[in-house]
């Protein structure tokens, strides 16, 4: 072989790549990390071309133990990876070979197309799986919280502006909401992952006679039933990358949820509300402030969903002109996919160890649910139970509002004189709207914050989650 040319694809070429084209087209440096993947395929592969009689058992088992010295080689550290072998299907492949001469009949009817088409389901499959259980420890931190702190009533924001009363824990199971809906979307993503690329060769199959059926089965892309579960094009199944897409969009959405779950935890630790306060281990101070103790896991919480977002239009850009089938650009869909996957992973942690360590300052969330605006809502009900139009009443308790203002006192300090020269639909009892825990009570319906809805949400999440 001539010096420097490349033993995978080398026999058409005179010379091999210069040393800056090597440095360019390597994706070994980020793509070894689906080596566990890419064993798991090469032993399903040699498998079903020993099954259907293309090599024998005895270089199957050559090649299967040659894959398991080399699998093991790799978790030790031990293994050497080399940039002029381009990538992890290369580097192990031709390391496979040195050491069993049966390795040069594995790539039979197989293209590095359909292999890393194949190692990155497995990858989706693996890396959903993780990512729902990190959420999965998130949300059980949340419902710890809600069901440690049932008595805390808060004002519940719109516009950031005090809008109603709800529980805390009624606040907290919104984001237990939203987290479910990540974790049911990566167990799609999953779903959407598992169907088995290989055989569909480098575009267009192989005229060999193999079993894909069967190499599906050996790998887990099957059906609840057990059934396999084989691509149906070849050409799309090489050209394909909506799996990754729809993985940086899970993690993006997750992204958006963490980092609106943070600006909330960020707002609550501000001296202007204090409902909380963040543990010491997930904060930190300032270098030239000594009093400040900064929410900076909230904040990377936040930054990190950019990260998310710009990985998931870097795959968007990535493939949006690409003709098919496979075109090489398309290594560039891995270290966004990567890097998704790692930020997501952390991000679920981080939060989950905030949640656990955040402490909520009762006294300053009742200071602030105290204030008895919060109710006029609810007393525009109360006048629409008296018979008024809900247009009318609502014109009437603005008014109340106006008046209260105007003379310097809270809406519940009015005379009933007073608000009855408003309307006269406000009888005696018209102040009683403003018992907190009357008022709360009374949200009994499915979604409600009230406290009878609250426990059974709560003993819903209880057996979601456990
Ligand atoms: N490292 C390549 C990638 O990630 C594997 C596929 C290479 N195929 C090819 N025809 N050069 O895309």
């Amino acid at each position: 072989m001539a010096k420097g040319k490349q033993a995978s694809w080398g026999g058409r070429f005179s010379a091999g790549p210069a040393d800056l084209m090597l440095q360019f087209s390597e994706s070994v440096s980020f793509d070894r990390r689906l080596a566990p993947f890419d064993v798991a395929g090469s032993k399903a592969h040699s498998a079903m071309l020993a099954h259907v009689g293309l090599i024998t058992t005895a270089e199957r088992d050559a090649i299967h133990r040659g894959l398991d010295a080399i699998l093991a080689e790799i978790e030790a550290g031990r293994f050497k990876w080399d940039i002029r072998l381009e990538d992890v299907h290369m580097n192990i492949e031709q390391a496979l070979t040195k050491r069993e001469p049966a390795a040069a009949k594995l790539h039979t009817a197989r293209s590095r197309n359909d292999q890393i088409a194949t190692d990155m389901r497995l990858f989706f499959k693996h890396a959903c799986g993780v990512l729902r259980n990190k959420i999965l420890g998130a949300e059980r931190a949340l419902l710890a919280l809600a069901k440690a702190h049932r008595a805390v009533l808060i004002p519940g924001y719109t516009h950031l502006q005090r809008a109603q009363p709800v529980e805390l824990a009624h606040h907290l199971l919104a984001w237990l909401e939203m987290l479910e809906r990540d974790r049911a979307r990566f167990g799609d993503v999953a779903d959407h992952a598992n169907w088995c690329p290989l055989g569909s060769g480098a575009i267009a199959g192989t005229t060999l006679p193999i079993d894909r059926e069967f190499t599906a089965k050996a790998l887990g892309f099957v059906d609840a039933k057990g059934r396999p579960q084989v691509t149906q094009n070849s050409m799309d199944t090489v050209a394909d990358r909506d799996v990754f897409i729809e993985f940086a969009t899970a993690a993006a959405i997750l992204g958006v949820h963490l980092s609106r779950i943070a600006e909330d935890l960020i707002l609550w630790s501000s001296a202007e509300f204090k409902f909380v306060d963040m543990a010491d281990a997930f904060s930190t101070g300032s270098s030239l402030m000594p009093q400040k103790k900064n929410p900076d896991a909230c904040e990377l919480l936040r930054g990190k969903s950019a990260r998310l977002q710009g990985n998931l239009h870097t795959l968007l850009t990535l493939t949006k002109g690409l003709p098919l089938t496979y075109n090489r650009d398309l290594q560039e869909d891995k270290p966004p996919v990567f890097d998704s996957f790692d930020q997501a992973a952390i991000c679920a942690d981080v939060l989950a160890g905030t949640l656990a360590g955040l402490k909520i300052n009762a006294v300053r969330c009742a200071a602030a649910v105290q204030d008895p605006a919060l109710l006029a809502t609810d007393l525009a009900d109360y006048l629409v139970q008296q018979g008024v139009p809900f247009r009318e009443a609502h014109h009437a308790v603005g008014a109340v509002v106006r008046l209260a203002e105007t003379r310097g006192v809270e809406l519940n300090a009015l005379a009933t004189s007073d608000v009855q020269t408003v309307h006269p639909a406000f009888k005696a009892d018209w102040a009683g709207v403003f018992d907190l825990q009357r008022a709360l009570a009374k949200r009994t319906g499915t979604g409600m914050p009230g406290p009878k809805q609250v426990s059974r949400q709560i003993a819903r999440w209880q057996k979601l989650l456990s």
